[in-house]
């Protein structure tokens, strides 16, 4: 599984290398065939607390109120070794090994482009990739929250102003949802369920989670949700128990959140028969179980795509004449070998496949 990410995610970072020759050739088509995972829910329905625990690090601004005003397009990319780093698109050549400092560059990015307005939005996206051993590879989007009115310092248009943000990542056909709805609310008024059923009819790529469950009032517990019965999605519902705001105020570190999460699932009666497939930590095996499953499904498709920009190429390197004088042909050659070590590394993954050598 991890190979075929890393594979898929080489790619991505090619095509992103070559941007500048994008117009050109079809590698924009196959960046956009590639899948990605974005967060949808209302305002504070844990949103960002989710996506950390998917990426099981400390680095994103969290609360209450609206604290995520920008998209954030994190891309994850596995290192063999080494010591793990942050870098954001906006400072190049700049690396963060300290993610609490990560969490305060996105916060100060954010008032940058918002002229340090606590409350204002904007569509433009912040780009981060983190570099680690310790994570899958991978492109996750933080969006803000899901609103019902405009508050004090925000203009009248907010509400659909974020609405249309919002859709215009998860309309996407490659992009997985995570649709976020807080166990403390009724589900009926349910944001996140709303927006996603809009644009994923059938939920073949939405994934509801339940967030805080240890929220929820005494005598009432989330087993008719977890179990399908009071809305049933093609997927089965994973309720998790994120950091509280007092958790957060004390800095309570991810490994001590996990387990005490772990402990919350087991040791409530109501849930103990659920506790294998509740919690963070499934919820990451389940989304890379499913993205090798998008990916495997899509690899003839992007084998066309690569076939053909290796048709491109040749043709627009004949055009040039060889040997390849100009930065152009050496550019375009460069990338033409790499098309073609991937339409190799297909090749021998879909025989793989074939032969029953699935790894
Ligand atoms: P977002 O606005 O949807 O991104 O939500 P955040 O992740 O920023 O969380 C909003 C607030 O809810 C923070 O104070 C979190 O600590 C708190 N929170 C999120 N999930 C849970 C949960 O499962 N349990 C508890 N007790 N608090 C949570
Ligand atoms: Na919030
Ligand atoms: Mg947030």
């Amino acid at each position: 599984m991890e190979n075929l990410i890393s594979l898929v995610n080489k790619l991505q970072r090619a095509c992103t290398a070559l941007g500048d020759h994008g117009e050109e050739s079809a590698l924009p088509t196959l960046w956009d065939a590639l899948p990605s995972i974005a967060v949808v829910g209302g305002q504070s329905s844990g949103k960002s607390s989710v996506l950390e625990s998917v990426v099981g690090k400390d680095f994103l601004p969290r609360g209450s109120g609206i604290v995520t005003r920008r998209p954030l397009v994190l891309q994850l990319h596995r290192i063999d070794e080494g010591r793990e780093y942050a870098e954001f698109m906006h400072l190049p050549r700049k690396r963060f090994t300290d993610f609490a400092a990560v969490r305060k560059e996105i916060s100060d990015e954010t008032d940058r482009e918002t002229g340090r307005s606590t409350k204002q939005i904007s569509t433009v996206p912040i780009h981060l990739s983190i570099y680690s051993p310790n994570v899958v590879n991978l492109t996750l989007i933080d969006l803000p929250g899901l609103t019902k009115v405009a508050v004090e310092g925000q203009p009248e248009s907010i509400v659909q102003d974020i609405e249309a943000m919002v859709r215009s990542y998860i309309e996407k056909p490659n992009c997985i949802i995570l649709a976020i709805s807080p166990a403390n609310q009724d589900l009926a008024t349910s944001d996140a369920i709303k927006i996603s059923r809009e644009v994923d009819p059938r939920g073949e790529r939405t994934f509801g989670v339940l967030t805080k469950i240890d929220l929820m009032d005494a005598g009432t517990n989330a087993v008719d949700i977890l179990e399908g019965k009071a809305y049933k999605l093609q997927f089965p519902w994973i309720g998790v128990v994120n950091r509280s705001q007092a958790d957060i105020n004390k800095s309570v570190d991810m490994i001590a959140a996990r387990r005490r999460e772990r402990e919350y699932f087991a040791n409530t009666p109501e849930y103990k028969h659920l506790t294998q497939r509740m919690g963070s930590e499934h919820l990451g095996k389940v989304l890379s179980k499913h993205l090798e499953t998008v990916i495997k499904s899509r690899i003839p498709g992007l084998q066309t795509l690569i076939s053909k920009t290796i048709a491109e190429l040749e043709a627009e390197l004949s055009r040039l004449g060889r040997p390849i004088a100009t930065d152009t042909g050496g550019k375009l050659y460069m990338v033409m070998e790499i098309c073609r070590t991937f339409d190799q590394i297909f090749k021998e993954h879909l025989d793989g496949t074939r032969a029953g050598g699935d790894k």
